[in-house]
């Protein structure tokens, strides 16, 4: 069974169409009958999450899996049990799948190498974010009503991703999908919050203004506020200054365009309120079309489609 460890190896169309599936199902029946499986699925969490982790166990549930939340402050791993052994643990114990959210990148893929049960990347530090990124297409997907997802159907489209670029997983696994589905992305931040090499297939800029211009869609990332304190921005006031996302630089944006965000969103930070509850915001959406989307991929995972 495949692990799922970057948005490069995600069968993308068919988990659009397995998510939609999965919405028009739990619109007509929000709570489906679920034939218990009696086998559980280990969700072990090593940083905070609420969306993520959130919708990975309403799609177990959903999916007759009990899950099995770990989190590393009340396991082992506070002992000092390593990632590695940790994974052996709980495939002796025959558990049916591993979603890990981890500060480092590549530990799902370490984890992978001693896994017979798929491991699914909910975040490894800078490097990935899968399903967010998928979770943010498929949004995108509905929104611009459902196109044939075998072509390149945000062709012409302009995305500007706005925040700590450098950081960021999120960013790196919506360049990855959106720019396969046609989009001309932007990155933009402040000249410390860039990768130092440049992001393949990207625009890069700090100028928020050239960012926004003309997009059709922009996303807003979270600005972690240790940034200050490891002195890679001069302050919050002039990021706000600089880079928040409110209506006056929005309009710089096509009239129609949607704003983003992954989420945990600073209100006052990187986005106003205005903005962030206003008639452009997904941000609910992408929350809501997480729990469809963690639903397909868990079943890709473990081979049910
Ligand atoms: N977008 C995201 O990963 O949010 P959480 O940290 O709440 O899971």
């Amino acid at each position: 069974m495949p692990h799922i460890l970057t948005a490069a190896a995600l069968p993308v169309s068919d988990l659009l169409r397995r998510a939609d599936t999965w919405r028009v199902r739990l619109a007509e029946r929000p709570a489906p009958p679920v034939a218990p499986k009696a086998a559980l699925i280990a969700l072990l969490f090593y940083e905070p999450s609420t969306r993520t982790r959130a919708a990975f166990e309403q799609a177990c549930v959903l999916l007759g899996y009990h899950p099995l939340v770990i989190t590393a402050e009340a396991s082992s791993i506070a002992k000092g049990e390593s990632l590695q052994d940790t994974v052996r643990t709980l495939n002796a114990q025959g558990v049916r799948a591993i979603v890990i959210r981890h500060p480092q990148a590549g530990a799902p893929i370490h984890a992978a190498q001693v896994s017979d049960a798929p491991i699914l990347n909910a975040g490894d530090g800078a490097h990935e974010h899968p399903t967010q990124a998928l979770l943010d297409l498929y949004t995108l997907w509905r929104h611009y009503g459902c196109p044939d997802p075998d072509t390149r159907w945000l062709g012409g489209r302009k995305v500007a991703i706005i925040g700590d670029i450098r950081h960021s997983r999120v960013a790196r696994s919506n360049l990855i999908l959106l720019t396969r589905a046609g989009a001309e992305v932007w990155l933009c931040a402040p000249p410390t919050l860039l990768p130092d090499t440049p992001l393949p297939d990207a625009h890069t800029t700090t100028n928020a203004e050239q960012a926004i211009q003309n997009a059709d869609v922009v996303m807003a990332l979270r600005l972690q506020t240790e940034r200050m304190q490891q002195g890679l921005l001069p302050s919050l006031d002039a990021y706000r200054r600089d880079y928040q996302i409110d209506p006056e630089r929005l309009k710089l944006a096509k009239p129609e365009c949607v704003v983003m965000h992954p989420g945990p969103i600073q209100r006052g930070v990187e986005i106003t309120d205005a903005v962030a509850d206003g008639a452009a915001s997904l941000i609910l959406t992408q929350v809501r079309h997480g729990v469809y989307v963690r639903l397909a991929v868990l079943e890709y995972a473990l081979g049910e489609a």
